[in-house]
């Protein structure tokens, strides 16, 4: 039995060896256009200026929302017991439609989302929307104040960053930096205007948010994402390190042919060769992490082939949009939270605020953004052969790592080490899921805070 093992593990390893030094060549970066048009008409330069933006959505279409709202339920029972497996339970929905139709007020809502300033600038054809918030900065203090980008993902959208956005622009215990923080919405989300042509994936979003960065007047600064905020995030500090002070992400992803030799590897061979004990206990078995995936990734799928048919549904129909949405905001947030009967959203400890549920939901909705933000989903598994391309390049600039429990997919640091080769920073946390920034805002600002402090001791030694 022994032998049959070690024979085995040789094997494998012989030729995970054989693979990894066929794919060990960096291979060269794929050349991207750097002067495309997504928008309607012919090309034609981008009108750069910076409009002042407020969100003002007409009475029309809060009456439009309401009339749909008011009309009554066509709900199907849940199975006996079944509470959140088979999907959005449609008792706790009929009571997340009451509350949104007779207590959640879009008026005071839309308040709050205007706090900070919004603005639009035109960039490759389409107007890209953002928050750009300033730092408070103390009197008599000395503190450093750095430019931060961050993205947000699917299905959010700026909205996850109101909880946190005040931890990063003003002092906090421990620290002494602050941010400039801008958060653009990805073409297609929300209020920036969706691409009128195919192709518009996550390297073209890369370039539009550099070129935003640098048409507000910044040359080098921070970025950070979750989601697909992380993917694009790590695109540009792999494609523009000159522009990149560092990189912070929540979303681990590491999808090198080292990483992942490394980490199948590590499920056969005896601990300790490949992988130590306390990755290995976080990762395996693998069968547990690929049967979560299984299980929640039917949505990838569907707006990977044909995001224009459910699209449609979604985008008639504001309570099931909710219920698409807000299946994501239970199941991500705790893995155990199919089992509960409300999939815990309308627990009292639930991390994330109704109303701020339904303010995400909300921007999809006014804007009718859901079928070109699903879009992105097929845009980029159109480029899958580009993107595994990026993957196999390094990225070099500093790197700050965040890992959650709950989330979707998470890498130890030694897996992480085979895309970032300067990680500085990297936290492990005990609790947090997919939605961090607005779950636990403490929790990802300290670390950002910690990170970027991390980068800056080290470039002055
Ligand atoms: C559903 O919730 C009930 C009550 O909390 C629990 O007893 C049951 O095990 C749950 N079932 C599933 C399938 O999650």
């Amino acid at each position: 039995m022994f032998t049959k093992l070690s024979i085995a593990s040789i094997a494998i390893t012989g030729l995970a060896i054989m693979v990894s030094i066929k794919f060990m060549q960096v291979p060269s970066t794929p050349a991207l256009d750097p002067d495309p048009w997504w928008g309607p008409g012919e090309p034609r330069p981008d009108d750069t200026t910076i409009r002042p933006f407020e969100i003002d959505i007409a009475k029309e279409d809060i009456d439009s929302l309401k009339l749909r709202l008011d009309l009554p339920l066509r709900i199907t029972p849940p199975l006996e017991g079944a509470n959140f497996t088979y999907g959005m339970n449609q008792n706790t929905l009929e009571k997340i439609v009451a509350y949104w139709k007779d207590s959640y007020d879009w008026k005071q809502r839309e308040k709050r989302l205007n706090q900070y300033p919004h603005f639009k600038t035109q960039i490759e054809g389409l107007d890209i929307h953002f928050l750009r918030v300033a730092p408070q900065l103390p009197e008599n203090q000395e503190v450093k104040v750095f430019p931060l980008l961050m993205v947000h993902g699917w299905p959010g959208s700026f909205v996850e960053f109101y909880n946190i956005l005040p931890l990063l622009t003003t002092l906090q215990d421990r620290s002494n930096v602050v941010f400039e923080v801008i958060c653009p919405s990805i073409p297609g989300f929300g209020f920036s205007q969706s691409s009128i042509k195919q192709g518009l994936a996550q390297m073209e979003t890369a370039q539009i948010f550099l070129k935003l960065m640098k048409r507000l007047g910044f040359e080098k600064f921070y970025i950070q994402g979750g989601d697909w905020g992380s993917l694009v995030v790590n695109l540009m500090a792999t494609l523009y390190p000159e522009n990149i002070l560092g990189v912070h992400t929540n979303f681990i992803m590491a999808r090198t042919p080292g990483s992942l030799a490394k980490m199948v590897l590590g499920s056969v061979l005896p601990t300790g060769i490949v992988m130590d004990e306390k990755d290995g206990n976080r990762l395996y078995p693998l069968s547990k992490l690929f049967s979560r995936l299984l299980r929640e990734s039917g949505y990838l799928h569907i707006q990977s082939t044909k995001p224009d048919t459910v699209g449609a549904a979604l985008n008639q129909s504001p309570v099931g949009l909710a219920a698409y949405i807000l299946e994501k905001f239970s199941t991500w947030t705790h893995k155990e939270n199919p089992h509960l009967p409300d999939g815990g959203l309308l627990q009292e400890d639930f991390p994330l605020s109704l109303d701020q549920m339904l303010d995400n939901i909300c921007v999809y909705w006014f804007t009718g953004t859901i079928t070109s933000s699903m879009r992105y989903y097929a845009e980029n598994s159109g480029q899958a052969e580009t993107l595994d391309i990026m993957d196999r390049i390094p990225c070099l600039v500093p790197a700050g790592l965040s890992s959650f429990p709950q989330e979707l997919l998470d890498m130890p640091k030694s897996l992480a080490a085979h895309k970032f080769y300067n990680i500085v920073y990297y936290a492990e946390h005990t609790e947090g899921g997919h939605f961090i920034a607005m779950e636990r805002p403490n929790l990802l600002a300290q670390d950002i805070h910690q990170f970027v402090m991390t980068v800056e001791k080290g470039r002055v030694l």
